[in-house]
């Protein structure tokens, strides 16, 4: 039974809790397996304490020890993504307040759903093989037996045996590099993570990673092919840091560093602490996605100091973390670009809510997540409800200043520790005592614990949004005659943000003529465009408007790259245009091996393959 406090955890969290790790692997890259050793050092919560339950996926198990003693284990069954208990029986009881170190020794599997072994044919240098570790939301257990909960809160240090003409990063201070004892063809690396965070921020990269400096406290990694690009991108980093740490309170990591993973990492970005993990997909040449460094580096106070307790409270991660990244947007930029930037959130919220259906229950702010696997209820509606939600609340309480002083003194209360929706509530109300009668007239149930769209909807600054209004308006009502009126000069005005603004505008009309999409690519010329995001929406209008010759280039975005934001829409469209529905299953099947295993799941669901064949406990 997952555990009564987190309904995607197996670990006894009410009777124990991590307070650090230990962890030590050895990188197999022939087997694909991590050859590994993890010491947890347990406080007991309660008297006659003498067993306990840790999550785990896919391990194979040999030894597990209390305090050095050998410990009796078991193996529960396997639920589908939640993976198997692993139940360990001490030798010996403890009391309330005792510690103990469980030593487990195991090798993860080849297919561990946290990792991803790239071939050297997948990488940028084709010489030397690759590994990436993804953690959230619940991967971890499948790299370390752990209380793989939100809730649970700890310290790590690690070592990492690699062949030594590879470099491991990990999310975590680097603490120096040694011969390995026991095969001079290898280096051990040493990490350590002073700072206590929950077990979903472990992560790990092995390749040939070369870095740059691009700050007092930042470097970019990754293959040397991409470090200038990305130290080019990434530029503004440390204003970014300093922006971050006038609004939210001092950065307590150390450093911030930023990979830039090989294509198929899933994600625009993931705030693993001290090292930024970040899509290759985000190098637009411009700076112009530097947004999601922001997002991420709002993360080192919005997630990695206050965490979500359980994955159903998602939505304090991620809607405070936009709220934030819309700050640094509104310091570095301007109150219009907020903004603007606001708009786009609701438009992409709007087609969250109508992927997943008005009445789906995923489309809570906080949803039960009773036998439902996060991955499959990730979307945009914790970020950008959550945000519409903070936006109302700033508005109502006195504005920006009034509400960034209440986030920062959230962050404070809570910082360290994980929180429900409850907590965050209850702190708002004590914070705002003068502003009650204003807070009991928000209408919380709507908001919280009802489906489809918010009650309400903000009135944002349309200043920069109306030109793209303008140029959208004046594609759909254009009728065949009109088209000889368009020319690339109509772009001259508009940056590339109000670029993406724009064809989200378009896919968002009912259905623009295939004609009208033809002369858009004559004037516009879209298929050159490098930027992802307005790659990504180009490619999507055109297969909506069935427009044949480009689903090969669909196609090929979806599978050139495997940023989940991206690759799933661009197979779900063309698997939705009836002619190629074959040819998009039959396009994922020849990439599917190569694929995330995340990435791959979520597609096969998407495409309906291998129904009937899913395995589940
Ligand atoms: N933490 C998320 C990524 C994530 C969420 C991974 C849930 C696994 C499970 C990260 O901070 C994120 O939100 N990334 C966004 C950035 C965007 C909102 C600016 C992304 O990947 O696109
Ligand atoms: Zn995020």
């Amino acid at each position: 039974m997952a555990s009564a406090s987190d309904p995607c955890s197996f670990s006894s969290i009410s009777k124990c809790l991590t307070k650090h790790l230990n962890l030590t692997y050895n990188v197999d890259f022939e087997r694909h397996v991590l050859k590994s050793k993890v010491a947890l050092t347990i406080e007991v919560l309660e008297d006659h304490f003498s067993s306990l339950t840790l999550d785990t996926k896919d391990l194979k198990i040999t030894k597990v020890t209390a305090n050095g003693q050998a410990a009796k284990f078991a193996l529960g069954p396997k639920h589908s993504y939640m993976g198997t208990p692993l139940e360990i029986t001490l030798p010996f009881d403890l009391s309330r307040g005792q510690h103990v170190i469980v030593e487990v020794t195991y090798d993860t599997a080849p297919t561990a759903s946290a990792l991803q072994w790239l071939t050297p044919e997948q990488t940028a240098g084709k010489k030397h093989p690759y590994l990436f570790s993804q953690c959230q939301a619940n991967h971890c257990r499948s790299m370390v037996p752990c209380q793989d909960s939100p809730s649970v809160k700890h310290t790590y240090y690690a070592q990492v045996s690699v062949p030594k003409e590879l470099v491991a990063v990990m999310s975590a201070v680097r603490d120096g590099q040694v011969p390995d004892p026991q095969d001079n063809s290898r280096v051990i690396y040493r990490f350590r993570q002073p700072v206590p965070m929950p077990s979903y921020l472990i992560a790990i990269v092995v390749g040939a990673l070369e870095s740059r400096e691009i700050g007092p406290r930042s470097r970019v990694w990754s293959e040397k092919e991409f470090v200038d690009q990305a130290a080019f991108e990434f530029s503004e980093t440390e204003t970014m840091l300093k922006t971050a740490e006038d609004l939210a309170g001092p950065y307590v990591w150390g450093h911030y560093d930023i990979l830039v993973l090989p294509p198929s990492f899933p994600y625009g970005g993931m705030e693993n602490p001290c090292l930024t993990f970040a899509t290759p997909t985000l190098l637009a040449g411009d700076r112009s996605l530097s947004n999601v460094i922001a997002h991420e580096i709002s993360h080192s106070w919005t997630g990695n100091l206050v965490t979500n307790k359980t994955w159903e409270h998602f939505w304090l991660n991620e809607g405070h973390t936009v709220y934030l990244e819309r700050m640094i947007g509104r310091c570095m930029e301007s109150e219009q670009f907020r903004q603007f930037k606001a708009i786009g959130g609701w438009k992409d919220l709007q087609e969250a809510v109508n992927t997943f259906g008005a009445n789906n229950p995923l489309t809570n702010l906080v949803p039960d997540l009773k036998e439902v696997d996060p991955d499959d209820a990730f979307s945009s509606v914790p970020y950008e409800k959550g945000f519409a939600l903070l936006y109302h609340l700033e508005e109502l309480l006195g504005g920006p200043e009034v509400f960034m002083a209440f986030v920062k003194s959230y962050i404070q209360m809570f910082a360290y520790s994980s929180v429900t929706t409850e907590e965050w509530k209850n702190y708002l109300f004590t914070y705002f005592k003068d502003k009650v009668d204003i807070l009991n007239k928000v209408d919380w149930n709507a908001w919280m614990r009802t489906p489809g769209m918010p009650p309400f909807k903000p009135q944002y600054d349309t200043t920069m949004a109306d030109a793209c209004v303008s140029l959208c308006q004046r594609w759909v009502k254009a009728k065949e005659g009109d088209l000889a009126g368009f020319s690339g000069a109509d772009l001259k005005i508009l940056s590339s943000h109000q670029l993406i603004e724009f064809l989200s505008l378009l896919l968002q009309e009912e259905l623009i003529p295939l004609t009208h999409v033809k002369r858009m690519q004559e004037v516009y010329n879209f298929n050159t465009y490098n930027n992802s995001e307005i790659h990504f929406r180009w490619l999507r209008l055109c297969v909506k408007s069935r427009w044949e010759e480009q689903v090969p280039l669909a196609l090929k975005m979806a599978t050139d790259q495997g940023r989940m934001k991206f690759t799933r829409p661009l197979f779900r469209d063309v698997f939705g245009f009836g002619k190629f529905r074959d040819e998009a299953v039959r396009v994922f099947q020849a990439h599917r091996a190569a694929m995330h295993p995340v990435t791959a799941g979520l597609v096969a669901k998407d495409l309906k393959v291998d129904v009937g064949n899913i395995t589940s406990f």
